[in-house]
This record gives structure tokens, sequence and C-alpha cells, in this order.
């Protein structure tokens, strides 16, 4: 595996049109649980299932409950960002990285110092009225208690792309942009089961495509070069 990890620090140092995309998997080294993993929070009990609580029909339909998840689950205080947050935002601060796609809500590659990150899913550190659109701060949707209403009368909601609703079409339209041109690819931390995310991965054209992700995807026999470690320990030594 060393092997694997020294071609890849290789193919950094000699590009300056790199890009990353990513999932859960990236934070979980700072303690935020993805969703598949056998400790994962779709392998948790709930109610309901948490693909049905995170859905458009379900936030329209029972927003209390949504919001007992959301608060007990989806927000986790004190976090920070771990070594392949880091990396990143360096490797962009050294011209290298073009752009950080992430289907993750949770604004650790800004905090990073990420600048040009693409948010596949939306963010939690961001509200917005569901009725009539006015933007609010995260603060009490996040950790107030009841419902987030709007001086409207509508229910506040997170920034994020729920089931059944369609991703950002400009954000997906960029993500296209720079996979399709992007030299070096590396994709970790994300299962790439959930679409239309994980079809991203078929616009790339080169041939150095990285995989760092603990367990095997369906695209590992796609990539160039395969590493199934904890992507922290992976990009502290690349
Ligand atoms: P998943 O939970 O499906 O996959 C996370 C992947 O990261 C798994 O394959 C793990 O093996 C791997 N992993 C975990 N910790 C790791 C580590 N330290 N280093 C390397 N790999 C690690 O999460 P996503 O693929 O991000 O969507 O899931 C995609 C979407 O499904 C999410 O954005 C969310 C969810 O439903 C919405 O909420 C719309």
């Amino acid at each position: 595996m060393q092997e694997a990890i020294r071609t890849l620090k290789n193919w950094l140092a000699e590009s300056d049109n790199i890009v990353f995309f990513g999932g859960a998997g990236v934070s979980t080294e700072s303690g935020i649980p993805d969703f598949r993993s056998v400790d994962g929070l779709y392998n948790q009990k709930w109610k309901y299932p948490p693909e049905t609580i995170l859905s458009a029909s379900f936030f329209a339909r029972n927003p209390e409950e949504y919001y007992r998840f959301h608060r007990e689950k989806l927000v986790i205080d004190g976090v920070k960002p771990n070594r392949a947050h880091l990396r990143l935002a360096e490797l962009e601060a050294e011209g290298k990285l073009r752009a950080v796609i992430t289907q993750n809500i949770d604004g650790l590659h800004q905090a990073a110092g990420s600048k040009n990150v693409l948010e596949l899913h939306g963010s939690i550190l961001r509200a917005h009225c569901a009725r009539c659109r006015k933007p609010y701060s995260a603060e009490r949707m996040n950790h107030g208690t009841g419902l987030p209403r709007c001086d409207c009368g509508g229910v506040i909601r997170p920034d994020i792309v729920l089931y059944e609703e369609p991703l950002d079409e400009d954000v997906m339209g960029r993500a296209i942009h720079y996979i399709r041109q992007a030299e070096v690819l590396i994709i970790g931390g994300t299962s790439l089961n959930v679409y239309p995310a994980a079809g991203l991965v078929r616009y790339y054209r080169g041939q150095r495509l990285a995989l760092v992700n603990l367990s095997e995807t369906p695209y590992d026999s796609f990539a160039d070069l395969v590493i199934h470690e904890k992507i922290g320990e992976v990009f502290s030594q690349i």
C-alpha cells in the first residue's frame, strides 16, 4: 500500500489540475459518522429509516420529527477539519487543486480553508424558509427547540438536498466541468452508491483516477489506483 501512496504523491507533485470528489468518509476522522458503514447513521435504530426522514415528503408531513433527527444526528458540535480537509485546502492554496466537490453538508472543507467547494447536497450551516425562501442563519435551526418558523409563517429548513429533490443544476454543471477537465481525480470517503452524485465519476477522461476509501466501491475497477485506507492517514503522507 505504501507503493500506491507514493504513486499518488508523485501524481500530485506533477499536476496543477487536481480535483477532489468526496463524501461522508472524509469527515469520519473528525467524529462525524458516515451513512452506510456498520456504525453509520443508516445502521442505527430510529423510528423511521433515515432515508425516509431525510426526504422532502417527510419534511413536509412531519417537520417536528425531521428536526428531532436533524438536531440529534446531523448537527455535531465542536467538530474540526481533519488531515484530509487540511491537506486539500493546502493543495488549493498551492495552486494545484482546482475544486473540492463534496456530498457532505458539514462545511468542514471551508473550515479547513478551501475556497472552491462545490456542495452537491448543500449545507446544514445555511437555512431558508420552505415557503417564501427568505434566507436565515442556521443557529436557531440547528440549536433551538421546536419548529423554526419564518416571519411569513412557513417552516425554516436547511439548505440541503433532501431525498426526492433534484440537485442544484448549476453546482452539478460545474462539478461535471471540473471532473471532465481534471488531470488527477481523487475520489475519497464515499461509497459511490448515491446517484446522481456517484455518476459524476463517469465524466472523468484522464488516466490518473485515485480512489481512497476504507471499503470497496462499485467503481474500484474503474480507478487507476485504489487505496483502502483511512483518508486522513493517506493525506498526511501525500
Ligand atoms: P456513505 O456512508 O455511503 O459512504 C462513506 C464511505 O466512506 C464508506 O464506503 C466507508 O467505507 C468510507 N469511509 C468511512 N470512513 C473513512 C475514512 N476515514 N477514510 C476513508 N474512507 C472512509 O457516505 P456517502 O458516500 O457520502 O445524502 O453517501 C452519499 C450520500 O448518502 C450522502 O451525501 C447523503 C446520504 O444519504 C443525502 O443526505 C442527500
